[in-house]
């Protein structure tokens, strides 16, 4: 008997490409998307790459009656994997009331959801941002958490919160995943970041800037204390992360979970600066990249890359994508997506 997987934000980016492991995988797959900032042009393509039309409900989770309706019309989901939310760093800053409001209502009816329709696995789509402005990397799960950054790391560590709190007595199980750099695309050349607002993360930027879709970039700082002066992060290929969502729910499904609640880094266990990572991408891709230096963007830490040991003993997950695939992935689909 097949489990059947809700997946909301599934039109989204890394939603997307953890539906066609799910599928790959055996699961029956439902989306939920309201389409804030992605189309259904996802499902388009996860259609062509695996034969399977998802059931798709166009809805906005913090309306808890529409998000009661697929429930009703699916009482057999045994497993969720929650990553509607907003995830716009700066744009949080700007509009923290819109992110708390939009990330912790629809969490909120989404868990009430579970509890009620006695669904047994939840995954949760969190972030290193939960760390904070950390000194020392890599960090494991059991670093302590300092400020979030910002309103949207806040709306991730209060959503940690809120999972351990409101599931304690139910029968759902819970993987919160603590995710660092998302990047790159498919290796179908059919899916990658394609967010309806124009993105803020490094590598799109990088892409748009090659590709012409912007005029050019900024390095926000090179003047912080790491070897060439700009930030570190752990940039993890969106399809080795996908594999992390698909392997929670099976050590939940195998009853290998004890504790209600448990958290994972995933990311590929190492810092690269940002400076690096424009040469990555001109070497794998020949093309020479047009950007100037600029100032230090607030909120930004200097450096944080995972200790992802946990996951691999645990749930069996380790990386297998590196930088180049990065490079390569994200820069087909950012032609073919140019093309359109
Ligand atoms: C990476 C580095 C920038 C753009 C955030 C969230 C995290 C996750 C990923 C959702 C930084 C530098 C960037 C540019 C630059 N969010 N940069 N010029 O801020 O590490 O993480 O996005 O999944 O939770 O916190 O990602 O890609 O914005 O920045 O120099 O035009 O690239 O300063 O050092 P970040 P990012």
């Amino acid at each position: 008997m097949k489990q059947k997987v809700l997946v909301t934000g599934g039109t989204g980016y890394i939603g997307s490409h953890t539906i066609i492991d799910l599928l790959e995988n055996g699961y029956e797959v439902v989306c939920a998307d309201n389409g804030i900032n992605s189309d259904t042009s996802s499902l388009d393509a996860i259609r062509i790459l695996t034969g399977v039309d998802v059931p798709y409900f166009h809805i906005d989770l913090c309306d808890l009656k529409a998000t009661e309706t697929i429930f009703v019309q699916h009482p057999d989901i045994t497993g969720i994997i929650h990553f509607a939310a907003l995830k716009a760093v700066g744009e949080s800053v700007e509009k923290p009331i819109l992110y708390f409001r939009n990330n912790l209502e629809s969490l909120i009816n989404i868990l009430d959801m579970s509890i009620k329709y006695e669904v047994k696995a939840f995954i949760f789509s969190s972030s290193c941002t939960v760390y904070g402005d950390v000194t020392t990397s890599p960090v494991d799960e059991k670093t302590p958490l300092q400020e979030a950054a910002s309103p949207y790391g806040r709306t991730k560590q209060i959503g940690e919160k809120i999972i351990t709190d409101s599931i304690k007595n139910s029968q759902v199980k819970s993987i919160l995943l603590r995710y660092f750099n998302p990047a790159g695309a498919h290796p179908s050349g059919l899916l990658g970041e394609s967010p309806v607002n124009p993105p803020q993360n490094l590598v799109p930027v990088i892409t748009e800037t090659a590709i012409g879709r912007r005029a050019s970039m900024t390095v926000f700082g090179t003047d912080y204390p790491t070897r060439d002066g700009s930030c570190i992060r752990d940039y993890i290929h969106v399809v080795d992360l996908a594999k992390a969502h698909t392997l929670g729910l099976k050590y939940i499904f195998h009853d290998k979970q004890e504790s209600p609640v448990d958290i994972y880094n995933v990311g590929i266990g190492n810092g690269l600066t940002v400076l690096e990572i424009i040469d990555a991408f001109e070497k794998v891709t020949g093309e020479k990249l047009s950007y100037q230096k600029g100032p230090r963007r607030p909120g930004d830490v200097m450096a944080i890359y995972s200790d992802y040991s946990k996951a691999a003993a645990n749930l069996g997950w380790k990386p297998s994508l590196d930088v180049e695939d990065i490079m390569k992935t994200a820069w087909v689909w950012e032609k073919r997506r140019s093309q359109k």
